[in-house]
C-alpha cells in the first residue's frame, strides 16, 4: 500500500536541507509526501535546540501531533534533528506516542526505523553523533523551483559560549569537493538556478587541504548557474582569497552574512567570538572594499551574562559604523549544557526586551539607509516568484540580497532582469524593468 509522510521543519536553512534529504530518503522507501498532516501515516518534526523558544514551539506541535495521532493510532510520529538528544529521555519517560528519534547524523537508520516500528517494536532512538557522517552519497528531494540548499560542511568546532549546536551536531566535518560539485550539476539539471552552500561555519570548509575559496571557484564555473549563495560564514575564517574569488565571479552573490553577535570586547571573550570589535570592523571595511556595493547582514545576541549598559552601546556603535543591510537580532537565550549557562550576572528579562528594541530600531534606520541608496541605480533581479501584495507584479532579489518588487512585464520566474529601483519603503525595494538598450546606454 502507499503511505504518505508529512513533514514539518524548525530552525536554520541546515534544518530545511536535512528535511530535504529525509524527504529524499522516504520516498526511495516508497512513501509519497502529505500536504495534509491529519491524513499522512506519518509525521516528523525536524526540530532546533537554538533557543529556548524554538524548543517550546516544538514541544507544543508534538502536543498536537499527539491528539491528531488519537484518530490514527497506527501514524507514525518521529522526532529528528537538533533537539533529538535533549528530548530522547524525556521522550521515552513521558512521550509514548512518539515513535522514533533521530539525532542529525542518524538519518541514514530512518527506513529500517520505520520497519521495524510497524512491526510495533518499541521507540527507536538513535543520537549518536557521527565524526564522519556527511550524507556524501544521498540525494535531496527539493520541493523549490529556484534555490537548491547544498549542505557542504557539517557540525561546529568553534564553542561560541553561548551555543548549543556544537553538542547538538557534533565535530565539524565537510564533504568531499567533487560531491558537492555533482549535488551542484543535478540541482541545474533540475531546473534551479541558484545554489546556497550551507554550514554553520561555510568558510572553514577543509577537505584534503582544499579550502572554502576553492570550493566557491569550482562551483562558479559551473555552466547553468545563476547565482551562488552561501551562509553562515564566520568572521574568523573570513580571508581574502573569499573575497577576491567572490570579486572574480559575477555569478557569486555580492552578500555576505557577517555574525558580529556583540560590540564589546569582554564581552566577545566570554562569547568566545575570537575577534574584537576593531578586527571586526576592519573585516567589514575590507568587505566593502574589495565587493563595492555588497549586502551585508549580522547577527546580534543582546543580554549576554554579564554585559552592562556601556557594553551593550558598544553594539549599537559597531552597528552605527557598520551600517548593515540587514540584521538578525536576539535575546541571549540561556542553553543548558553550554558554558555560558553556567556565567552568573545573567540580564534580566526586561533589559533583555529593552535592548533589543534599541538594535531594532536602530537596524531599521540602517536598513532603509542601505535600501535608498540603490534608489535610482540598475540592478540585476532574479525573478523568485509571485508578489504576495498583487498577481500582477513579481518579486525578486538583487545580488546583494535585497527584494524588489516590480511589475511583471514580460518576464518569467527564473529570469535574471535588469531593474531600475524606484523606491525604497520599510525592507523592500520598488522598480520597474528597464531594456537592455536602455541599460547599455545608462
Ligand atoms: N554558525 C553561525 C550561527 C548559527 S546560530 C555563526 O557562527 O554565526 C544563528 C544565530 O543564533 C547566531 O548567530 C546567534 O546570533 C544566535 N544564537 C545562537 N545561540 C543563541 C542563544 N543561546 N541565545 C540567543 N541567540 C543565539
Ligand atoms: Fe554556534 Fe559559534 Fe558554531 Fe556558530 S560558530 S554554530 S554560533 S558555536
Ligand atoms: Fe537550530 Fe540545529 Fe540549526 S539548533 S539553528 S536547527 S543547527
Amino acid at each position: 500500500m502507499n503511505k504518505s509522510y508529512y513533514i514539518e521543519t524548525y530552525g536554520c536553512q541546515m534544518n530545511v536541507a536535512d528535511s530535504e534529504l529525509v524527504s529524499g530518503l522516504l520516498t526511495r522507501e516508497g512513501y509519497t509526501e502529505s500536504k495534509d498532516i491529519h491524513d499522512a501515516d506519518a509525521i516528523f518534526v525536524n526540530t532546533c535546540a537554538i533557543r529556548e523558544h524554538a524548543e517550546d514551539k516544538v514541544h507544543s506541535r508534538l502536543g498536537y501531533y499527539q491528539q491528531i495521532k488519537k484518530k490514527n493510532p497506527g501514524m507514525i510520529i518521529g522526532v529528528l534533528g537538533c533537539m533529538a538528544q535533549n528530548l530522547k529521555d524525556d521522550i521515552l519517560e513521558s512521550k509514548p506516542y512518539v515513535d522514533i528519534v533521530l539525532g542529525p547524523d542518524s538519518y541514514r537508520r530512518l527506513s529500517e526505523m520505520i520497519r521495524e516500528r510497524n512491526g510495533e517494536s518499541d521507540h527507536l532512538v538513535d543520537t549518536k553523533l557521527s565524526r564522519f557522517e556527511v550524507y556524501d552519497d544521498m540525494f535531496p528531494s527539493r520541493s523549490e523551483g529556484i534555490n537548491a540548499w547544498i549542505s557542504i560542511m557539517r557540525g561546529c568546532d568553534k564553542f561560541c559560549t553561548f551555543c548549543i549546536v556544537p553538542f547538538t551536531r557534533g565535530r565539524e566535518r565537510s564533504r568531499s569537493l567533487n560531491s558537492i560539485v555533482d549535488e551542484a550539476a543535478k540541482a541545474v539539471a533540475d531546473g534551479f538556478v541558484e545554489i546556497t552552500l550551507l554550514g554553520q561555519n561555510v568558510n572553514s570548509y577543509n577537505y584534503d587541504g582544499l579550502g572554502f575559496h576553492e570550493l566557491l571557484e569550482a562551483v562558479a564555473q559551473f555552466p547553468g548557474l545563476k547565482r551562488i549563495r552561501y551562509t553562515s560564514p564566520h568572521p574568523q575564517d573570513m580571508t581574502q582569497e573569499v573575497l577576491d574569488v567572490m570579486a572574480k565571479h559575477e555569478n557569486i552573490c555580492n552578500y555576505v552574512h557577517l555574525p558580529l553577535q556583540a560590540g564589546n570586547d569582554r564581552v566577545l571573550k566570554q562569547m568566545n567570538r575570537t575577534y574584537t570589535k576593531k578586527e571586526f570592523i576592519t573585516l567589514a571595511n575590507k568587505i566593502r572594499k574589495t565587493l563595492p556595493g555588497a549586502g551585508i547582514s549580522t547577527d546580534i545576541i543582546v543580554g549576554f551574562p554579564g554585559e552592562n549598559e556601556a557594553e551593550f552601546q558598544e553594539t549599537i556603535e559597531v552597528m552605527e559604523m557598520i551600517k548593515f543591510d540587514s540584521a538578525f537580532t536576539f535575546k541571549y537565550s540561556s542553553r543548558p549544557g553550554t558554558k555560558a549557562a553556567e556565567f552568573e550576572d545573567h540580564v534580566s528579562e526586561s533589559e533583555k526586551q529593552n535592548r533589543l528594541e534599541r538594535v531594532i530600531e536602530t537596524q531599521k534606520q540602517h536598513t532603509l539607509l542601505r535600501n535608498k541608496e540603490l534608489v535610482g541605480r540598475t540592478e540585476l533581479v532574479l525573478v523568485e516568484k509571485e508578489s504576495k501584495r498583487s498577481s500582477d507584479q513579481w518579486a525578486g532579489r538583487t545580488d546583494s540580497n535585497k527584494l524588489v518588487i516590480f511589475d511583471k512585464g514580460d518576464v518569467q520566474v527564473k529570469d535574471l532582469v535588469p531593474v531600475r529601483i524606484k523606491d525604497a519603503r520599510g525592507i523592500s525595494l520598488h522598480g520597474e524593468i528597464i531594456q537592455i538598450q536602455e541599460m547599455e546606454g545608462a
